[in-house]
């Protein structure tokens, strides 16, 4: 049974930019989000309050905040892997803002500088304070099905992380296949250890289409119930510090693939290839859509 309705998370503006190596203007970030607002999308991670040094290209994340037309019942999103990032966050009055950890110890050290549990504990108080001023936490799992220094990652492990951030007050928590190496046998497994623990409606699907499972595994992922997808338009990014992640799946694939099985999304496909399109030109790239490629006007 497929679900009638899915809600797309577009990362575009936030793990797609932070890994493209043209660096854009904040006036070109703040098109995009525009863009994909007007396109019908209804929750966008807009920007990413972590360490310039780490991520430069998300440094002017609060200016990009500031610029964008707000529209109602869209909620903008951003990263926050501490109390300096919350407060960044609620200054720039971020509606929702996301912790991350990994599933991998090696990804962990290499992502944000500390071992799975010690970035628990640093969550700990940003939930604490984001539940004070009345912000929604969603929680991020890195490498759920493969790490780029580890190899195989145990879906036991990714199932207690993701517990331990619902039990610490997320309120959802997106399965990140940070690399794609996922195929769908794998993913099936996946979320049935991660439902052995976790209610599947507090859970998103974040696939990485670097190896082409992307639209295959969602479909499983759809199948077990998951009704949050995230996605990227035109397929921008990955993260800088998993080699060859580039490549979330597309935002554009996702809604054609949506509409065709007659699943609502409330986004309009067209609005979503001119977005993809005007910010792959400013990239200088092709949109890794194929569905972009492909679509001709009726
Ligand atoms: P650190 O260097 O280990 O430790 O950074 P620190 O806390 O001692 O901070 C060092 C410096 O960073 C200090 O500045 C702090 O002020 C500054 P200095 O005194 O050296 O000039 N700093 C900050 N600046 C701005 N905003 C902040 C902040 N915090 C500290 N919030 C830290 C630890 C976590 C900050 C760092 O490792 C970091 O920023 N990492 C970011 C990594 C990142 O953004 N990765 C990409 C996102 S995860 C991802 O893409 C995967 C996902 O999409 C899922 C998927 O795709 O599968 C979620
Ligand atoms: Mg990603």
């Amino acid at each position: 049974d497929f679900p009638r309705k899915v809600s797309i998370v577009e990362v575009g503006p936030r793990d797609g930019l932070q890994n493209e190596a043209v660096i854009l203007s904040t006036e070109d970030k703040i098109d995009l989000v525009n863009q994909l607002a007007n396109a019908g999308l209804k929750r966008i991670e807009t920007g990413s309050f972590v360490s310039p040094r780490w991520v430069p290209q998300m440094a002017d994340s609060a200016d990009v905040f500031a610029g964008i037309v707000r529209h109602p019942g869209v909620v903008y999103s951003a990263l926050t892997p501490n109390l300096q990032g919350l407060e960044a966050a609620i200054n720039a009055k971020a509606d929702e803002v996301a912790v991350f950890a990994s599933a991998s110890e090696s990804f962990s050290r290499k992502n944000i500088n500390c071992s799975i549990s010690e970035s628990l504990a640093r969550f700990k108080p940003v939930l604490a304070e984001a539940k004070n001023v009345g912000i929604k936490v969603r929680g991020y799992v890195s490498c759920v099905l493969g790490c780029p220094y580890e190899g195989y990652v145990d879906p036991v492990s990714v199932a207690s992380v993701t517990a331990e951030l619902i039990s610490m007050g997320c309120y959802e928590v997106s399965l990140g296949d940070t690399t794609g190496v996922g195929t769908p046998l794998a993913t099936g497994n996946l979320i049935e250890k991660v439902t052995g623990v976790v209610p599947v409606n507090m859970l998103a699907a974040h696939f990485h289409d670097t190896y082409g499972q992307a639209l295959t595994n969602l479909v499983i992922a759809l199948q077990h119930g998951i009704t949050t997808i995230d996605s990227s338009v035109a397929g921008l990014g990955g993260c800088p510090y998993a080699n060859g992640a580039e490549g979330n799946v597309a935002t554009e694939d996702v809604v054609y693939m949506l509409a065709g099985m007659g699943i609502e999304t409330g986004v309009n496909l067209e609005a979503v290839i001119a977005a993809g399109k005007t910010i792959s030109q400013k990239l200088e790239r092709q949109p890794s859509s194929r569905v972009s490629r492909e679509w001709v006007s009726h």
